[in-house]
């Protein structure tokens, strides 16, 4: 297997660095525009190698594609991250154009491979991969996707372990939407070693951890004066090795929606089955109203900056 990570800034370090380490790839390849930081940050991971135990070779190069060709699977982390006081939708007219560069470079070298987008604002950019992808070669929807659910699920669960004072272990949880403020936990599919958490906690309290995942984000660009990037990147990490080894986890994941949950030619959060075809399968739960109408306020949100991408012009209509 071939993984090549796009961007090696803090997201795309930690994620090559997590995929190198678990030992499943034969070849990692981080690319960057910058000269000397990918081949370096390459280096030094390499030399962890011998102490981690994996035979997986990792290459850093400068924007060269080549050394990506027949990747198997290429994660897109390529973008300006936010800065405080900033929302993921304002990078759009800087990142738009570099999702749409690098994908295309990207698949013109394997036009085979799946494509995991972690580039913000997540749920558009992935919508612009697709669209630079489908410019090169038919791209089907299943191997165009995008990281998201299982940072924010993350955040969500490890408020969750916090207040509860128990393992994370324990904690299944599921959460839908876009990433962004609108993004919608379910505290009705959340359950601890089986127990549902709305046994467990109050309202209020569910309510509170709730909203500081939905802005987990931005809490912590408010502390660092940057995005986040081991979570985010260690998240894009698990997608890739559920992946390789066709493990068929249910995760969330940024989607192509045809119609599931009453939702068209939209990419957003879901729950679904991922192996070695990427998305093998949209798992509908059946919501009530209430999760519904959040479902549906986050979709908007999400297509609201669609449509700011659309009126950018950068693709071919087909
Ligand atoms: C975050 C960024 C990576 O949620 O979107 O931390």
């Amino acid at each position: 297997m071939k993984i090549s990570v796009i961007g090696a800034g803090n997201v795309g370090a930690t994620c090559a660095n997590e995929v190198a380490n678990k030992d499943y790839a034969r070849e990692v390849v981080l690319l960057d525009i910058k000269e000397g930081l990918p081949q370096g940050k390459a280096l030094d991971m390499w030399q962890t190698a011998p102490i981690c135990l994996s035979d997986t070779r990792i290459k850093g190069v400068t924007d060269d594609y080549c050394a990506t060709a027949n990747s198997d699977i290429i994660v897109i982390t390529s973008g300006l991250p936010r800065k405080p006081g900033m929302s993921r939708d304002d990078l759009i007219a800087t990142n738009a154009n570099i999702v749409k560069q690098v994908t295309k470079k990207a698949v013109e070298k394997s036009p085979d491979a799946i494509i995991i987008i972690v580039s913000n604002p997540l749920d558009v950019m992935t919508y612009a991969a697709l669209q630079a992808a489908n410019e090169v070669c038919s791209k089907p929807t299943n191997k165009v996707f995008g990281m998201a659910g299982i940072l924010d699920t993350a955040r969500y669960t490890a408020f969750l372990a916090e207040e509860l004072n128990i393992s994370v272990k324990d904690i299944r949880a599921i959460l839908m939407g876009g990433h962004g403020d609108t993004m919608v936990p379910l505290p009705r599919y959340t359950t601890v070693s089986g127990i549902p958490v709305t046994e467990l906690l109050d309202k209020d309290k569910l309510d509170e951890i709730i909203q500081r995942a939905k802005v987990g984000g931005g809490e912590l660009v408010k502390l660092m004066g940057t995005s986040a990037w081991y979570a985010p990147g260690i998240a894009a990490a698990q997608m890739v090795e559920a992946i390789v080894k066709n493990s068929r986890r249910i995760l969330p994941v940024c989607t192509y929606l045809n119609g599931e949950y009453g939702l068209k030619d939209i990419y957003l959060g879901v729950p679904v089955v991922l192996g070695q075809n990427g998305i093998e399968k949209v798992i509908e739960l059946d919501l009530n109203n209430e999760e519904k109408a959040l479902l549906n306020k986050s979709a908007e949100a999400v297509q609201e900056v669609m449509t700011t991408l659309d009126n950018m012009n950068l693709f071919d209509k087909k």
